[in-house]
């Protein structure tokens, strides 16, 4: 993998699952690694100190308070990033939530609209409030971790589909808005992954209490993990991705 030395990037749901193995993989690439996440503190404070252990004298990981779906802490989060490390290069939104899993039928009328906050209205708020930064910089990079529900749209998920759905719609505009600019913009898809909502989503629809027991019945013998979703995302915005954005990429073993 390419150097990312003197690269800023900001993660968010970087404390957790999928965005922390981001978060750990682009700071072991030499880029400075700022993370935001909604709540749990604990969890964030632990991520910075695994990423402290990687990288090497600069203005070092930071972990902001941040809830996506909001547009002040968006401004906020924006302005502390430029306050905190005077550039931005690397943007990427993986904070998410999942729906509770019902029909259509049975969906609570406020849930389609969080969803929509967090997957879809909360990255354009961060990504507009981060633009004039990610202008600055010669070549940016702005990923979008989507989910397989957007090739499928299986029953029991419209609140998080349409989420995931309309936050593809936002990176497919933004790659073509934004090349001008030196941005590249692309989505990573994963399916099944081994996280904290990885694991909630097997018990809901399959009953599994321990996601390792599907090992067997997944692609390559084990359930995707974080780490696998973050390598294509350090693909992506490495220098061996120099003349790529706009695309899509699958990361659930072929199971699609
Ligand atoms: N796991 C899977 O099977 C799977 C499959 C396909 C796609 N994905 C997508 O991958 C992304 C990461 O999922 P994951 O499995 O890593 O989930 P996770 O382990 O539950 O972690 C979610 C992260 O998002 C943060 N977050 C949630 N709502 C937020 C908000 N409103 N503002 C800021 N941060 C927020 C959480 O922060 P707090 O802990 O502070 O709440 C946490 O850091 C999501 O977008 C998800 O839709 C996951």
């Amino acid at each position: 993998m390419s150097s990312l030395d003197g690269r800023v990037a900001l993660v968010t749901g970087g404390s957790r699952g999928i965005g922390r193995a981001i978060a750990l993989g682009l700071a072991g690439d030499g880029a400075d690694v700022a993370i935001a996440y909604r709540r749990d503190e604990e969890s964030a404070r632990k991520t910075v100190s695994e990423i402290e252990a990687l990288t090497r004298p600069g203005p070092g990981p930071r972990a902001y308070k941040a809830s996506v779906d909001v547009l002040e802490d968006c401004r906020e989060l924006a302005a502390r990033i430029e306050e905190d490390y005077g550039r931005l290069d690397i943007l990427v939104h993986s904070a998410g939530i999942a729906s509770r899993g019902r029909a259509v039928a049975d969906t609570d009328p406020a849930e389609p609209a969080r969803l929509l906050g967090v997957h879809a209205v909360g990255p354009h708020h961060l990504t507009q409030a981060a633009l004039p930064l990610l202008r600055r910089a010669e070549r940016s990079d702005v990923i979008f971790v989507s989910s397989v529900i957007s090739d499928s749209y299986p029953p029991f998920g419209a609140p998080y589909a349409m989420g995931k759905a309309a936050m593809e719609a936002l990176a497919h505009t933004l790659a073509k808005e934004e090349r001008g600019h030196g941005m590249h913009v692309n989505i990573v898809a994963p399916g099944l992954v081994d996280t904290e909502m990885g694991q909630r989503l097997i018990r809901a629809t399959a009953g599994i209490e321990n996601i390792r027991d599907h090992d067997a019945a997944s692609p390559f013998g084990h359930v995707c993990r974080p780490e696998e979703v973050a390598d294509v995302v350090r693909f992506l915005v490495s220098d061996a991705a120099s003349y790529l954005t706009d695309q899509r990429i699958v990361v659930d073993g072929g199971t699609f």
